[in-house]
């Protein structure tokens, strides 16, 4: 059985509906150059990754602690909050094999948007209770496609895949974090401008 990952609500009945439509989603995925060798190498991906999310975690984290202005959003007072970044930490670990082996079906935009709200100020820092700083700032949602595009690829080099493969899924990854990140901005965006 799977083990209960905290304030992880994915597919719950209580979630808002997304306000992107399933439509919406087909036109960003062609806008994308979403194609079905996209869906197979994103499964490929999420097969290789699943073994090496606390590591691809370490990496991540330490990245985030070492910049002081990103792991700012993580604290309160200026001290970064142990309880709330191990917290985070175990939903991130989920959302790397979500993001590769989900259907990109209602359910799935359902939480996207939620995560959208848990980075604002609709909703960050409800789920782990904590006071930290009130909203992740938009600019760095958009930034952050690049370093978790980049540093994936080592990882996706591990199990032994010719670099055609390799190079498959890392082009499979890139689309689909710029797809979540992008879902995540709504809240940011003025009604009826997104
Ligand atoms: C939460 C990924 C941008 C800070 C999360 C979660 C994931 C995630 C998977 C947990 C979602 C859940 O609750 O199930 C990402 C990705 C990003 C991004 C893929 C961009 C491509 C950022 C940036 C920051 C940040 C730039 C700032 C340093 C946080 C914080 C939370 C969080 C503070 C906890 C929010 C809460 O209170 O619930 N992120 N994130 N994220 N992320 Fe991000």
């Amino acid at each position: 059985m799977k083990e209960h990952i905290k304030g992880y609500a994915y597919g719950e009945a209580g979630l808002e509906h997304s306000p992107v439509t399933k439509q919406d989603l087909e036109l960003l995925k062609k806008t994308l150059l979403w194609s079905d060798d996209d869906n197979r190498f994103l499964k490929m991906a999420g097969d290789v990754l699943q073994d090496q999310t606390d590591a691809v975690l370490d990496l991540w984290y330490n990245y985030v602690g070492s910049n002081e202005h990103l792991v700012y959003y993580f604290g309160e007072n200026g001290k970064p909050n142990e309880h709330y970044l191990s917290a985070v930490r175990v939903r991130f670990k989920q959302w790397i094999l979500d993001l590769c082996h989900r259907p990109y079906d209602q359910a799935w935009l359902d939480y996207q948007h939620e995560i959208a709200k848990r980075h604002h100020s609709t909703k960050k820092n409800q789920t782990d209770q904590v006071q930290a700083v009130p909203i992740v700032h938009f600019r760095y949602i958009v930034a952050f496609i690049y370093p978790i595009t980049v540093t994936i690829k080592d990882f996706l080099k591990k199990k032994g895949h010719s670099q055609e493969d390799v190079e498959g899924m890392y082009n499979a990854w890139f689309k689909a974090v710029t797809l979540t990140a992008l879902l995540w901005c709504h809240p940011f965006v003025h009604q009826g401008e997104f």
